[in-house]
């Protein structure tokens, strides 16, 4: 028995170190997904302590539905004085402190996005620079600093020190979104990459859900412990820093970047348990010519060369409509929607959608390969699609019927695992199969600055939408998401299966067919000036 799993492991060239470093590489992940689910659940009571802090009157079940996402229903349809509206329970208020608390709130969520931005351009750089394993340490102290900082926030002006320790979290984010996947890449053998690389993604939603269970408010979402729920992303930094010495360095990054031969082919022993490790340097060779055969490509040649033009501007639109799809307004704030849904117990509900999330990242990692990227991603966009207006139909209706909550909810546990089929993993993994060596991490980079942009964009301002929309703020996502839809039926080639060259193909093929009715009326044109 044991023999016949040590040879089925061999095969597949699985070893306990390999399974040991992709755990400790994917636990950057998990810190990622913890960061984005962990204020969600605690929404109301941090708010209500910020209002606490800033002197702003108002207890916590006051202060949590005046930012509930209907909260333009509630108010008076007559204009108040400037300076002054009522709350739901028609008790006075000055918009400043209103204003000033939603602000405050949204910057806490959104702050996270900002610095995850700015990093996602450096993640490539710095592993470059100091090689994976360093580059990973150090991106794990800004980790630390951003949990310390949230951790200890009820010491101090606790908004100031959120939104400073969720920026910073978020640069440790947006350095690892970069360096995870490359250095997965890197040690996975050929034939595991494809599978090896989903796991990011499927640790990230392990981290979204593990942040909304430990957000209940029995175990530390309550008024005594959020401030260690905020904190707690240390512990996974800790480790993963512990376990990070143990872990072989890049072999493609020791041969390819530092021309180290011996060590990169003691790194691959260690990782492919065997001494034969010729097939693996043959391949590195063959890269490293490829790689030093084509130059590197700047932001700018990959607008005005016209062989990168189409595939970047689809690269960028993935991240888009990955992103506009609305997908973070509901991780992000999803406890306040189904309250607003009327649902009685929001925050179990919001676990149901992380679980849901993570299920369907599963069942996706299980069908890339063989459903294909174009049209998974399409099924997921075309489902979303459905999803969002029964979400905004539940909202608008739920005053006249109350089961309406309950189409609320199953249409956001819908547009979820719809999320998860394709929109969500896919355009993470499908820049990259776009372009060729030279290019690729100028590509990668910006779709990566590009998905964090919009992921600030929403997490800034989806609260305001949900203000100023009220129950047809889905209505506005499904518009976006049909748009982005149609968008990747015209313009998305299927990448799964195909070489570099077959797909650049596949782009002149879509961007000739979209030129020749220009062409057609310019051939017509031209006969009209010949007969005059
Ligand atoms: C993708 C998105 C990220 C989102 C996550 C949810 O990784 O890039 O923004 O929060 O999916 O599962």
């Amino acid at each position: 028995m044991t023999w016949l799993l040590k040879t089925i492991l061999q095969q597949t060239q699985i070893t306990g170190t390999l399974v040991f470093t992709v755990f400790t590489a994917v636990l950057s992940s998990f810190q990622f997904g913890y960061d984005i689910g962990v204020i969600n659940a605690p929404q109301e009571i941090i708010i209500s302590h910020y209002r606490h802090v800033l002197g702003v009157p108002l207890d916590d079940r006051k202060a949590t539905n005046n930012y509930a996402i209907n909260r333009t229903d509630s108010l008076p349809s007559v204009t108040p004085p400037a300076d002054l509206i009522l709350t739901p329970w028609g008790e006075e208020e000055t918009v400043t402190s209103v204003g000033v608390v939603t602000m405050l709130w949204s910057l806490s969520v959104s702050s996270f996005a900002v610095g995850g931005m700015v990093a996602s351009f450096f993640g490539g750089w710095l592993g470059d620079k100091l090689g994976r394993i360093k580059a990973l340490l150090v991106a794990n102290s800004f980790s630390l600093i951003g949990a310390l900082l949230m951790g200890f926030s009820k010491l101090g002006p606790s908004h100031v020190l959120i939104i400073a320790g969720r920026s910073i979290s978020g640069v440790y984010c947006g350095l690892i979104s970069g360096l995870v996947p490359m250095y997965i890449g890197e040690i996975a053998p050929t034939t595991l990459r494809g599978a090896l690389g989903t796991l990011h993604q499927l640790a990230i939603v392990t981290g979204i859900l593990i942040s909304q269970i430990v957000g209940l408010d029995f175990i530390l979402g309550s008024h005594d412990l959020w401030h260690i729920l905020l904190g707690l992303s240390a512990v996974p930094a800790l480790l993963q820093c512990l376990l990070l010495l143990f872990c072989p360095e890049s072999p493609r990054y020791l041969y390819i970047t530092l021309e180290e031969e011996v060590k990169a082919k003691k790194s691959l022993k260690r990782l492919r348990g065997s001494d034969d490790v010729t097939k693996d340097i043959n391949d590195m060779k063959k890269e490293k010519e490829e790689a030093s055969s084509e130059q590197k490509v700047s932001i700018i040649q990959l607008f005005t060369n016209s062989s990168y033009r189409q595939p970047i501007i689809v690269a960028l639109m993935l991240h888009v409509a990955q992103q506009f799809s609305g997908v973070n307004g509901i991780f992000y704030y999803s406890t306040s929607i189904f309250q607003t849904a009327g649902i009685s117990q929001p925050v179990y509900a919001t676990i149901g959608v992380g679980a849901i999330n993570l299920i369907f990242t599963a069942i996706s990692v299980l069908l890339v390969e063989k459903a294909g990227r174009r049209s998974l991603f399409l099924i997921g966009m075309s489902g979303m699609f459905f999803c969002a207006i029964f979400m905004s139909v539940g909202l608008v209706l739920l005053d006249k019927f109350a089961w309406m909550s309950y189409v609320s909810m199953t249409a956001i546990f819908l547009f979820v695992s719809f999320f998860e089929i394709g929109p969500g993993p896919i355009p993470w993994f499908m820049v990259a199969e776009f372009f060729s060596q030279g290019p690729r991490p100028t590509a990668l980079a910006l779709a990566a600055f590009s998905n964090w942009f919009c992921n600030f964009i929403i997490a800034l301002c989806f609260q305001y939408i949900a203000d100023f929309c009220g129950p047809y703020v889905f209505f506005l996502f499904a518009g976006v998401v049909l748009a982005f839809t149609l968008f990747t039926f015209f313009k998305v080639p299927e990448t799964k299966g195909k070489s570099f060259e077959e797909i650049a193909a596949e782009f002149r093929k879509k961007s000739s067919s979209a030129q020749r009715p220009k062409a057609a009326v310019e051939m017509e044109f031209l006969r009209s000036t010949e007969t005059v």
